[in-house]
């Protein structure tokens, strides 16, 4: 009898590449100097094999490759690991630059939500359109993430507020590739008198359902959106349904949000703009991972979150977009990068590491993706550059070369 045929083996060899960095070792959430700690190589190449990271190291420890393998001359370039964003609301219909253009004139955003624009006005474009409609927002927009280098996003749901959409929605953001979190509780629609009748039919008619198709749920604790004993009502029920936690914390006003994220052990507490001294030393005692906004702060020209405040006492701090067509209408996570290091006063490497490993480990996800290791997803970004930092000091500038994911080449410039 003869051998079976050898299973075929699809390979990629970067070479020549300027740098390689990514975060060091296998832990997450990283805190402190490990978040601060990027391993560098320098002359590098990279091998990848059926869609994982086989080898990385100097070009002259290459060793000799027989068979096919594809190449692509990394000279000139970095390579960083696929970014990945854990926070965005990706799916909805129709956009809010008329609302933008009101703000531009002095608007504040709580104005217009609480004169029924802002997120209602969404609400009420994303009830409009289909599922054929909704799939194509979120390709669109994660085509945008893309190419700024994005290849992991979560989409967030939110805009539906009803059963139909709210689970239309997660669907959407399952087919196009995102990893859904349930936000049933962002905001009251308006056929609902208060929040409470409106969180008992969610947890009613809406969970059973919407816990099949997410990974996590998600609530905006908010002066006119949720209080915190809602949230706890709310995040309670999702877990018992087996969904991870996480919230919408301090955006406007402190509240109460980040001791119940401590107390319900949620995987994050995102925003945090209003976080006084002591919910930081709460964030940074816990294992709740601290996702901070930076350009929805600047979109609201809102004070930024204390993102120095928080690595310094210890926290776990991830960096997303919040893309949304309201408060953070911007896809780009080395935009995140440049405000990270400007406005919060994190260092290009803690940024780094803000956006691959600890937002891999808010998805649930940091065994497989966010680093250049052996092993890990041959997700890469191959930057247009031979010093990496220039992914935040390049403010807007378009140095995303070619992404890779799963060792594909899925865009390329
Ligand atoms: O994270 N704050 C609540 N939700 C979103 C904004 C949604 C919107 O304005 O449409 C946020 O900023
Ligand atoms: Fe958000």
């Amino acid at each position: 009898m003869s051998d079976p045929e050898p299973a075929s083996v699809s390979r990629l060899l970067i070479r020549d590449l300027e740098q390689l960095a990514t975060p060091a070792g296998r832990d997450a959430p990283l805190r402190r100097e490990a978040l601060d700690t990027v391993e560098l190589l320098e002359d590098a190449f990279l091998l990848c094999e059926n869609g994982r990271i086989a080898a990385t190291g100097r070009m002259r420890d290459l060793p000799s490759l027989p068979g096919e393998v594809e190449e692509i001359d990394g000279s000139g370039r970095c390579a960083i690991p696929g970014l990945v964003d854990c926070h965005t609301h990706a799916c909805f219909g129709g956009d809010r630059v008329g609302e933008f253009a009101l703000r531009a004139g002095g608007a504040s955003y709580e104005e217009l939500h609480a004169a029924g624009g802002g997120i209602l006005s969404t609400v009420r474009a994303t009830r409009a359109a289909g599922e054929e409609e909704l799939r194509a927002a979120v390709r669109r927009h994660r085509e945008w993430m893309l190419r700024a280098g994005t290849t992991t996003f979560e989409s967030k749901s939110g805009y539906g507020l009803d059963r139909e959409t709210e689970l239309t929605s997660l669907r959407a953001i399952a087919a196009e590739g995102g990893i859904p979190t349930w936000l049933g509780a962002h905001a009251v629609p308006p056929e609902f008198s208060d929040g409470d009748a409106y969180l008992d039919f969610l947890l009613a008619d809406v969970l059973p359902e919407a816990a099949r198709l997410a990974e996590a749920a998600d609530v905006f604790v908010e002066e006119g959106a949720f209080e915190p004993d809602q949230a706890s009502r709310y995040l309670e029920a999702c877990r018992a349904a087996g969904l991870a936690l996480r919230m919408h914390a301090d955006q406007f006003t402190e509240r109460g949000a980040v001791p119940l994220a401590v107390e319900l052990d949620a995987r994050s507490a995102d925003h945090l703009e209003a976080t006084g001294p002591e919910g930081i030393a709460a964030l940074a005692a816990s294992e709740v991972v601290a996702v901070l906004l930076p350009v929805s702060a600047l979109f609201l020209g809102r004070p930024t979150p204390p993102g120095r405040a928080l690595v310094d006492a210890g926290a776990a701090v991830a960096l997303a977009t919040d893309f949304n067509p309201g408060s953070s209408f911007c896809e780009s996570l080395p935009i995140v990068c440049t405000l990270a290091c400007t406005q919060l006063h994190l260092s290009p490497e803690e940024a780094l590491s803000a956006c691959t490993v600890n937002a891999a480990h808010v998805l649930g996800r940091a065994d497989r993706i966010g680093r250049v290791a052996p092993g890990f997803a041959a997700d890469l970004v191959l930057l247009d550059t031979s010093d990496w930092r220039y992914l935040a000091y390049h403010l807007g500038g378009d140095l995303v070369a070619t992404v890779i994911r799963r060792g594909e080449v899925v865009f390329t410039r």
